[in-house]
Protein backbone atom coordinates (compact mmCIF):
# COMPACT_ATOMS: atom_id res chain seq x y z
CA UNK A 1 0.00 0.00 0.00
CA UNK A 2 1.37 3.25 -0.64
CA UNK A 3 0.87 7.05 -1.70
CA UNK A 4 -0.66 5.53 -5.17
CA UNK A 5 -3.85 4.91 -2.95
CA UNK A 6 -6.51 7.07 -1.99
CA UNK A 7 -6.92 8.51 1.66
CA UNK A 8 -10.01 6.32 2.47
CA UNK A 9 -7.64 3.00 0.95
CA UNK A 10 -4.67 3.88 3.24
CA UNK A 11 -6.51 4.73 6.58
CA UNK A 12 -7.91 1.00 6.04
CA UNK A 13 -4.76 -0.75 4.59
CA UNK A 14 -1.57 1.69 5.86
CA UNK A 15 1.91 0.14 4.92
CA UNK A 16 0.90 -3.29 6.28
CA UNK A 17 2.10 -6.02 4.10
CA UNK A 18 0.58 -9.59 5.09
CA UNK A 19 2.16 -11.84 3.92
CA UNK A 20 4.96 -10.53 6.06
CA UNK A 21 3.68 -11.55 8.95
CA UNK A 22 2.53 -15.05 8.60
CA UNK A 23 -0.79 -13.88 6.46
CA UNK A 24 -2.64 -12.27 9.12
CA UNK A 25 -5.13 -10.65 8.18
CA UNK A 26 -5.73 -8.04 10.79
CA UNK A 27 -2.50 -6.04 11.99
CA UNK A 28 -0.97 -8.18 15.00
CA UNK A 29 -0.17 -7.13 17.96
CA UNK A 30 3.70 -7.56 18.83
CA UNK A 31 3.34 -7.39 22.30
CA UNK A 32 7.06 -7.79 22.95
CA UNK A 33 9.65 -6.06 24.96
CA UNK A 34 12.94 -6.83 22.88
CA UNK A 35 13.55 -8.82 19.59
CA UNK A 36 16.24 -11.10 19.04
CA UNK A 37 19.19 -10.58 16.83
CA UNK A 38 20.87 -12.93 13.97
CA UNK A 39 24.50 -12.39 15.32
CA UNK A 40 26.55 -9.76 17.08
CA UNK A 41 27.07 -8.42 13.91
CA UNK A 42 23.46 -7.66 12.81
CA UNK A 43 22.89 -6.20 16.79
CA UNK A 44 25.22 -3.49 16.18
CA UNK A 45 23.67 -2.35 12.77
CA UNK A 46 20.65 -2.36 13.97
CA UNK A 47 21.77 -0.22 17.09
CA UNK A 48 23.38 1.91 14.39
CA UNK A 49 20.56 2.29 12.26
CA UNK A 50 22.60 1.47 9.88
CA UNK A 51 19.70 -1.93 9.27
CA UNK A 52 15.95 -1.58 9.80
CA UNK A 53 14.69 -4.25 12.26
CA UNK A 54 13.63 -3.86 15.83
CA UNK A 55 15.61 -3.67 18.68
CA UNK A 56 13.22 -2.83 21.85
CA UNK A 57 10.18 -1.70 22.62
CA UNK A 58 11.39 1.60 24.15
CA UNK A 59 12.96 2.42 20.26
CA UNK A 60 10.74 0.81 17.89
CA UNK A 61 8.18 -1.98 17.33
CA UNK A 62 6.53 -4.08 14.64
CA UNK A 63 3.03 -2.81 16.16
CA UNK A 64 4.14 0.80 16.32
CA UNK A 65 5.78 1.00 13.31
CA UNK A 66 2.53 0.27 11.13
CA UNK A 67 0.68 2.92 12.72
CA UNK A 68 3.68 5.27 12.50
CA UNK A 69 3.56 4.36 8.44
CA UNK A 70 0.09 4.87 8.42
CA UNK A 71 0.13 8.18 9.42
CA UNK A 72 3.08 9.26 8.19
CA UNK A 73 1.03 8.02 4.52
CA UNK A 74 -2.23 10.25 5.66
CA UNK A 75 -0.16 12.94 6.40
CA UNK A 76 1.34 12.69 2.56
CA UNK A 77 4.87 12.83 4.82
CA UNK A 78 8.10 11.01 4.73
CA UNK A 79 7.94 9.62 8.50
CA UNK A 80 6.29 9.49 11.40
CA UNK A 81 7.32 8.36 14.93
CA UNK A 82 4.79 7.34 17.94
CA UNK A 83 4.66 8.53 21.52
CA UNK A 84 3.03 7.63 24.58
CA UNK A 85 0.64 10.62 24.66
CA UNK A 86 0.33 13.70 22.52
CA UNK A 87 1.98 15.88 24.87
CA UNK A 88 4.91 13.28 25.15
CA UNK A 89 5.01 13.66 21.08
CA UNK A 90 5.39 17.75 21.56
CA UNK A 91 8.12 17.43 23.83
CA UNK A 92 9.82 14.65 22.38
CA UNK A 93 9.73 16.61 19.02
CA UNK A 94 10.77 19.98 20.88
CA UNK A 95 13.76 18.42 23.07
CA UNK A 96 15.01 16.68 19.59
CA UNK A 97 16.30 20.07 18.16
CA UNK A 98 15.46 22.88 20.75
CA UNK A 99 18.58 23.73 23.75
CA UNK A 100 19.09 26.09 26.23
CA UNK A 101 18.59 29.75 24.74
CA UNK A 102 16.31 29.21 22.13
CA UNK A 103 13.24 30.89 21.41
CA UNK A 104 9.67 29.27 20.38
CA UNK A 105 7.05 31.37 18.98
CA UNK A 106 3.58 29.93 19.53
CA UNK A 107 -0.25 30.67 18.39
CA UNK A 108 -1.94 31.90 21.56
CA UNK A 109 -4.70 29.80 20.19
CA UNK A 110 -2.95 26.56 22.05
CA UNK A 111 -3.89 23.18 23.80
CA UNK A 112 -3.95 24.24 27.58
CA UNK A 113 -1.01 21.13 28.10
CA UNK A 114 0.61 22.55 24.95
CA UNK A 115 0.53 26.10 27.26
CA UNK A 116 1.93 24.20 30.22
CA UNK A 117 4.87 22.99 28.04
CA UNK A 118 5.74 25.87 27.07
CA UNK A 119 4.91 28.06 29.96
CA UNK A 120 5.76 26.47 33.16
CA UNK A 121 8.59 23.11 31.89
CA UNK A 122 10.32 25.00 28.68
CA UNK A 123 11.48 27.56 30.58
CA UNK A 124 13.25 25.95 33.20
CA UNK A 125 15.43 24.18 30.63
CA UNK A 126 15.69 27.65 29.22
CA UNK A 127 13.45 27.32 26.46
CA UNK A 128 11.31 30.81 26.30
CA UNK A 129 8.34 31.09 24.14
CA UNK A 130 6.40 34.08 23.22
CA UNK A 131 2.68 33.98 21.52
CA UNK A 132 1.54 35.46 18.74
CA UNK A 133 -2.30 36.29 17.47
CA UNK A 134 -2.60 33.53 14.24
CA UNK A 135 -5.31 34.80 12.64
CA UNK A 136 -2.73 38.18 12.66
CA UNK A 137 0.23 36.14 10.42
CA UNK A 138 1.49 40.11 9.89
CA UNK A 139 2.50 40.56 13.41
CA UNK A 140 4.96 37.43 13.28
CA UNK A 141 7.73 38.88 11.50
CA UNK A 142 8.42 41.59 13.72
CA UNK A 143 8.43 39.10 16.60
CA UNK A 144 11.19 36.98 14.86
CA UNK A 145 14.58 36.89 16.40
CA UNK A 146 18.07 35.04 15.65
CA UNK A 147 16.73 32.78 18.60
CA UNK A 148 13.59 31.94 17.50
CA UNK A 149 13.69 28.47 16.34
CA UNK A 150 10.45 27.44 15.90
CA UNK A 151 6.79 28.24 14.78
CA UNK A 152 4.00 26.49 16.55
CA UNK A 153 0.54 26.52 15.03
CA UNK A 154 -2.61 24.61 16.05
CA UNK A 155 -5.39 23.79 13.31
CA UNK A 156 -8.64 24.24 14.23
CA UNK A 157 -7.58 25.42 17.77
CA UNK A 158 -10.30 24.63 20.46
CA UNK A 159 -12.51 26.01 21.78
CA UNK A 160 -12.35 29.06 19.66
CA UNK A 161 -12.09 26.45 16.58
CA UNK A 162 -9.53 28.80 15.10
CA UNK A 163 -7.98 27.77 11.48
CA UNK A 164 -4.63 29.73 11.08
CA UNK A 165 -3.70 30.96 7.64
CA UNK A 166 -0.51 28.37 7.57
CA UNK A 167 0.33 29.33 3.86
CA UNK A 168 0.86 32.79 5.02
CA UNK A 169 2.58 31.95 8.13
CA UNK A 170 4.34 28.93 6.22
CA UNK A 171 5.76 31.96 4.03
CA UNK A 172 7.09 33.95 6.87
CA UNK A 173 8.70 31.18 8.28
CA UNK A 174 10.65 30.16 4.87
CA UNK A 175 12.09 33.86 5.00
CA UNK A 176 13.58 33.45 8.07
CA UNK A 177 14.10 29.44 7.82
CA UNK A 178 12.38 28.37 10.82
CA UNK A 179 10.74 25.39 10.63
CA UNK A 180 6.64 25.43 10.79
CA UNK A 181 5.19 23.00 13.13
CA UNK A 182 1.63 22.19 13.39
CA UNK A 183 -0.91 20.24 15.38
CA UNK A 184 -3.22 18.83 13.20
CA UNK A 185 -5.07 16.70 16.16
CA UNK A 186 -8.18 18.78 15.83
CA UNK A 187 -8.47 19.21 11.92
CA UNK A 188 -6.68 15.95 11.58
CA UNK A 189 -5.77 14.33 7.90
CA UNK A 190 -9.06 13.85 6.78
CA UNK A 191 -9.59 17.94 6.34
CA UNK A 192 -6.42 19.27 6.17
CA UNK A 193 -2.72 18.11 5.07
CA UNK A 194 -0.83 20.74 6.64
CA UNK A 195 2.18 19.97 4.21
CA UNK A 196 0.17 21.34 1.48
CA UNK A 197 0.16 24.71 2.79
CA UNK A 198 4.25 24.81 3.33
CA UNK A 199 4.59 23.05 7.35
CA UNK A 200 7.64 21.32 8.18
CA UNK A 201 6.38 19.31 10.48
CA UNK A 202 2.90 18.04 11.65
CA UNK A 203 2.10 17.00 15.77
CA UNK A 204 -0.77 14.61 16.43
CA UNK A 205 -2.32 13.27 19.86
CA UNK A 206 -4.46 10.13 18.26
CA UNK A 207 -5.92 10.01 21.23
CA UNK A 208 -8.64 11.78 19.67
CA UNK A 209 -10.22 11.30 15.95
CA UNK A 210 -7.54 9.22 14.83
CA UNK A 211 -8.15 6.10 17.75
CA UNK A 212 -11.38 7.74 17.74
CA UNK A 213 -13.17 5.51 20.50
CA UNK A 214 -11.87 7.15 23.75
CA UNK A 215 -9.66 4.12 24.54
CA UNK A 216 -6.15 4.86 24.67
CA UNK A 217 -3.40 7.60 24.46
CA UNK A 218 -1.36 8.41 22.24
CA UNK A 219 1.06 10.76 20.07
CA UNK A 220 2.79 11.70 16.79
CA UNK A 221 5.60 13.70 15.39
CA UNK A 222 5.71 13.72 11.17
CA UNK A 223 8.54 14.93 9.42
CA UNK A 224 7.09 16.76 5.98
CA UNK A 225 11.05 16.32 5.08
CA UNK A 226 10.46 20.03 4.00
CA UNK A 227 13.34 21.37 6.29
CA UNK A 228 17.02 21.70 5.74
CA UNK A 229 18.55 22.18 9.41
CA UNK A 230 21.74 24.65 9.40
CA UNK A 231 24.67 23.41 11.94
CA UNK A 232 25.20 26.74 13.39
CA UNK A 233 21.37 27.41 14.14
CA UNK A 234 20.93 23.54 14.65
CA UNK A 235 23.66 22.13 16.33
CA UNK A 236 21.70 19.01 17.96
CA UNK A 237 20.93 17.51 14.54
CA UNK A 238 24.22 17.32 13.56
CA UNK A 239 25.81 15.80 16.71
CA UNK A 240 27.67 13.09 16.06
CA UNK A 241 25.29 9.85 15.43
CA UNK A 242 26.22 6.34 15.80
CA UNK A 243 29.41 5.76 13.06
CA UNK A 244 30.85 9.16 14.01
CA UNK A 245 29.37 11.48 12.01
CA UNK A 246 26.78 13.94 12.31
CA UNK A 247 22.83 12.83 12.40
CA UNK A 248 22.47 15.32 8.93
CA UNK A 249 25.61 13.40 7.20
CA UNK A 250 24.47 9.69 7.57
CA UNK A 251 21.19 9.90 7.60
CA UNK A 252 20.27 12.47 5.40
CA UNK A 253 16.42 13.32 5.07
CA UNK A 254 16.25 11.03 7.70
CA UNK A 255 17.91 12.82 10.17
CA UNK A 256 15.17 14.45 12.48
CA UNK A 257 13.48 11.40 12.83
CA UNK A 258 15.93 8.91 13.48
CA UNK A 259 17.34 11.36 16.16
CA UNK A 260 14.32 11.50 17.45
CA UNK A 261 13.85 7.72 17.82
CA UNK A 262 17.40 6.93 18.43
CA UNK A 263 17.87 9.66 20.93
CA UNK A 264 14.95 11.32 22.44
CA UNK A 265 13.00 7.91 22.75
CA UNK A 266 16.19 6.15 23.53
CA UNK A 267 16.88 8.80 26.43
CA UNK A 268 13.61 9.54 27.60
CA UNK A 269 11.43 6.79 27.27
CA UNK A 270 7.90 8.00 26.29
CA UNK A 271 7.00 5.60 23.61
CA UNK A 272 3.69 4.23 22.34
CA UNK A 273 2.88 1.15 23.91
CA UNK A 274 2.24 -1.50 21.20
CA UNK A 275 -1.35 -2.33 22.31
CA UNK A 276 -2.43 1.70 21.71
CA UNK A 277 -0.45 1.21 18.45
CA UNK A 278 -2.95 -1.92 17.70
CA UNK A 279 -6.01 -0.14 18.86
CA UNK A 280 -5.07 3.27 17.09
CA UNK A 281 -4.47 1.19 13.44
CA UNK A 282 -7.49 -0.52 14.56
CA UNK A 283 -9.41 3.04 14.61
CA UNK A 284 -7.80 4.05 11.38
CA UNK A 285 -9.57 1.86 9.67
CA UNK A 286 -12.50 3.38 9.78
CA UNK A 287 -11.30 6.78 10.44
CA UNK A 288 -12.15 8.39 7.17
CA UNK A 289 -15.67 7.08 7.48
CA UNK A 290 -16.12 8.13 11.36
CA UNK A 291 -15.08 11.53 10.56
CA UNK A 292 -17.01 12.25 7.77
CA UNK A 293 -20.42 11.34 9.97
CA UNK A 294 -18.72 13.17 12.88
CA UNK A 295 -18.06 16.18 10.77
CA UNK A 296 -22.08 16.10 8.92
CA UNK A 297 -23.66 15.67 12.84
CA UNK A 298 -21.84 18.81 13.93
CA UNK A 299 -22.91 20.65 10.75
CA UNK A 300 -26.64 20.11 11.78
CA UNK A 301 -26.26 20.50 15.30
CA UNK A 302 -24.48 23.88 14.38
CA UNK A 303 -27.54 24.94 12.33
CA UNK A 304 -30.27 23.82 14.76
CA UNK A 305 -28.49 25.67 17.79
CA UNK A 306 -27.93 28.47 15.85
CA UNK A 307 -31.87 28.64 15.60
CA UNK A 308 -32.90 28.22 19.49
CA UNK A 309 -34.06 30.43 21.59
CA UNK A 310 -31.74 29.48 24.39
CA UNK A 311 -28.81 30.25 22.76
CA UNK A 312 -26.89 33.41 22.47
CA UNK A 313 -24.52 32.22 20.27
CA UNK A 314 -22.71 29.53 18.36
CA UNK A 315 -18.99 28.96 17.45
CA UNK A 316 -18.69 27.15 14.49
CA UNK A 317 -16.30 27.97 11.44
CA UNK A 318 -19.06 26.16 9.30
CA UNK A 319 -21.31 29.55 10.26
CA UNK A 320 -20.53 32.67 8.48
CA UNK A 321 -20.02 34.91 10.98
CA UNK A 322 -16.99 32.81 13.13
CA UNK A 323 -13.74 34.77 12.23
CA UNK A 324 -11.95 31.59 10.66
CA UNK A 325 -14.76 30.94 8.33
CA UNK A 326 -12.96 31.97 5.44
CA UNK A 327 -9.73 30.49 5.99
CA UNK A 328 -11.39 27.45 7.07
CA UNK A 329 -13.04 26.99 3.73
CA UNK A 330 -9.49 27.50 2.29
CA UNK A 331 -7.50 25.33 4.39
CA UNK A 332 -9.93 22.84 5.34
CA UNK A 333 -11.50 19.59 2.78
CA UNK A 334 -15.08 20.16 2.45
CA UNK A 335 -16.32 20.19 5.98
CA UNK A 336 -15.43 22.48 8.70
CA UNK A 337 -14.61 20.08 11.78
CA UNK A 338 -16.84 17.94 14.40
CA UNK A 339 -16.29 20.60 17.74
CA UNK A 340 -18.76 23.58 18.28
CA UNK A 341 -19.22 25.99 20.96
CA UNK A 342 -22.07 27.81 22.39
CA UNK A 343 -22.99 30.30 24.69
CA UNK A 344 -26.29 29.31 26.74
CA UNK A 345 -28.72 32.90 27.55
CA UNK A 346 -28.34 32.77 31.54
CA UNK A 347 -25.13 32.56 32.34
CA UNK A 348 -22.58 30.06 34.45
CA UNK A 349 -26.11 28.80 36.31
CA UNK A 350 -27.23 27.78 33.00
CA UNK A 351 -24.50 26.06 31.82
CA UNK A 352 -24.56 24.16 34.85
CA UNK A 353 -28.28 23.28 35.01
CA UNK A 354 -27.38 22.25 30.84
CA UNK A 355 -24.56 19.76 31.55
CA UNK A 356 -26.39 18.11 34.94
CA UNK A 357 -29.38 17.31 32.99
CA UNK A 358 -27.68 15.97 29.45
CA UNK A 359 -27.59 11.77 29.75
CA UNK A 360 -26.94 10.55 26.13
CA UNK A 361 -23.96 13.50 26.24
CA UNK A 362 -21.01 12.35 28.15
CA UNK A 363 -19.75 15.27 30.73
CA UNK A 364 -15.80 14.37 30.01
CA UNK A 365 -12.90 16.57 29.12
CA UNK A 366 -11.39 14.61 25.94
CA UNK A 367 -12.44 15.20 22.80
CA UNK A 368 -12.59 13.06 19.15
CA UNK A 369 -14.72 10.27 20.27
CA UNK A 370 -17.75 8.20 18.63
CA UNK A 371 -19.48 9.39 21.42
CA UNK A 372 -20.28 12.94 21.83
CA UNK A 373 -19.43 14.84 24.97
CA UNK A 374 -19.63 17.75 26.69
CA UNK A 375 -17.88 20.03 29.26
CA UNK A 376 -17.95 23.68 30.35
CA UNK A 377 -14.28 24.71 30.04
CA UNK A 378 -14.04 27.77 32.24
CA UNK A 379 -14.59 25.82 35.63
CA UNK A 380 -12.86 22.51 34.30
CA UNK A 381 -10.44 22.54 31.16
CA UNK A 382 -9.12 26.29 31.51
CA UNK A 383 -10.29 27.05 35.12
CA UNK A 384 -6.46 28.13 35.96
CA UNK A 385 -6.34 31.58 33.20
CA UNK A 386 -7.74 34.57 35.00
CA UNK A 387 -11.56 35.81 33.18
CA UNK A 388 -9.34 38.39 31.24
CA UNK A 389 -7.40 35.51 29.32
CA UNK A 390 -10.35 33.20 29.24
CA UNK A 391 -12.12 36.55 27.33
CA UNK A 392 -8.89 36.63 25.00
CA UNK A 393 -9.20 32.61 24.18
CA UNK A 394 -12.83 33.26 23.01
CA UNK A 395 -13.97 31.81 26.07
CA UNK A 396 -16.75 33.15 28.47
CA UNK A 397 -18.19 31.75 31.75
CA UNK A 398 -21.64 30.50 29.76
CA UNK A 399 -19.26 28.78 26.86
CA UNK A 400 -20.09 24.85 26.61
CA UNK A 401 -17.77 22.92 24.18
CA UNK A 402 -19.39 19.75 22.17
CA UNK A 403 -16.97 17.25 21.13
CA UNK A 404 -19.93 16.26 18.43
CA UNK A 405 -20.17 11.90 17.97
CA UNK A 406 -21.37 9.63 15.11
CA UNK A 407 -24.42 9.40 16.81
CA UNK A 408 -27.71 9.54 15.31
CA UNK A 409 -27.80 12.83 14.85
CA UNK A 410 -31.57 13.58 15.53
CA UNK A 411 -31.16 11.62 19.17
CA UNK A 412 -28.86 14.02 19.80
CA UNK A 413 -30.88 16.93 18.67
CA UNK A 414 -33.60 15.73 20.72
CA UNK A 415 -31.58 15.53 23.86
CA UNK A 416 -30.00 18.81 23.55
CA UNK A 417 -33.09 20.59 22.43
CA UNK A 418 -34.75 18.86 25.70
CA UNK A 419 -31.69 19.80 27.74
CA UNK A 420 -31.91 23.37 26.60
CA UNK A 421 -35.92 23.47 27.19
CA UNK A 422 -35.30 22.14 30.74
CA UNK A 423 -32.59 24.86 31.76
CA UNK A 424 -34.81 27.67 30.70
CA UNK A 425 -37.92 26.35 32.34
CA UNK A 426 -35.83 25.94 35.92
CA UNK A 427 -34.45 29.34 35.24
CA UNK A 428 -37.95 31.56 34.69
C1 LIG B 1 -4.68 19.97 20.05
C2 LIG B 1 -4.13 19.02 21.08
N1 LIG B 1 -2.84 18.73 21.06
C3 LIG B 1 -2.29 17.89 21.97
C4 LIG B 1 -3.06 17.33 22.95
C5 LIG B 1 -2.42 16.43 23.97
O1 LIG B 1 -2.74 15.09 23.68
P1 LIG B 1 -2.72 13.91 24.76
O2 LIG B 1 -3.88 14.12 25.66
O3 LIG B 1 -2.79 12.69 23.92
O4 LIG B 1 -1.42 14.02 25.49
C6 LIG B 1 -4.43 17.61 23.00
C7 LIG B 1 -5.28 17.01 24.06
O5 LIG B 1 -6.42 17.35 24.22
C8 LIG B 1 -4.98 18.48 22.04
O6 LIG B 1 -6.28 18.80 22.05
Amino acid sequence: MNEKYSFETNCVHGTYNPYKFNKSRAVPLFQSSAFVYDSVDHAADLFSFNEEGHIYMRIDNPTVKEAEGRIALLEKSSGAVCFASGMAAITGFILNFLKSGDCIIASNYIYGGTSGLLNDTLPNLGITTVFFDPEKPETLEKLITKETKLILIENLANPALIVPDIKKIATICKKFTIPLAVDNTIATPFLCNPIDFGADFILHSCTKYMEGHGAIVGGAVVDCGTFTFDKDKYPLLHEEAPGGKSFVETFGKKAFLTRLRGKVLMNTGGCMAPFHAYMLIHGLESFHVRMERHCENAQKIAGFLSKHPAIKTVCYPGMENHTSHTTAGEVLRKYYGAMIGFEIKGGYEACKKFINSVKLLSHTTNIGDTKTLVIHPASTTHRNMNPEQRIKAGLSDEFIRLSVGIENVDDLITEIDTALQNTMEDLQ
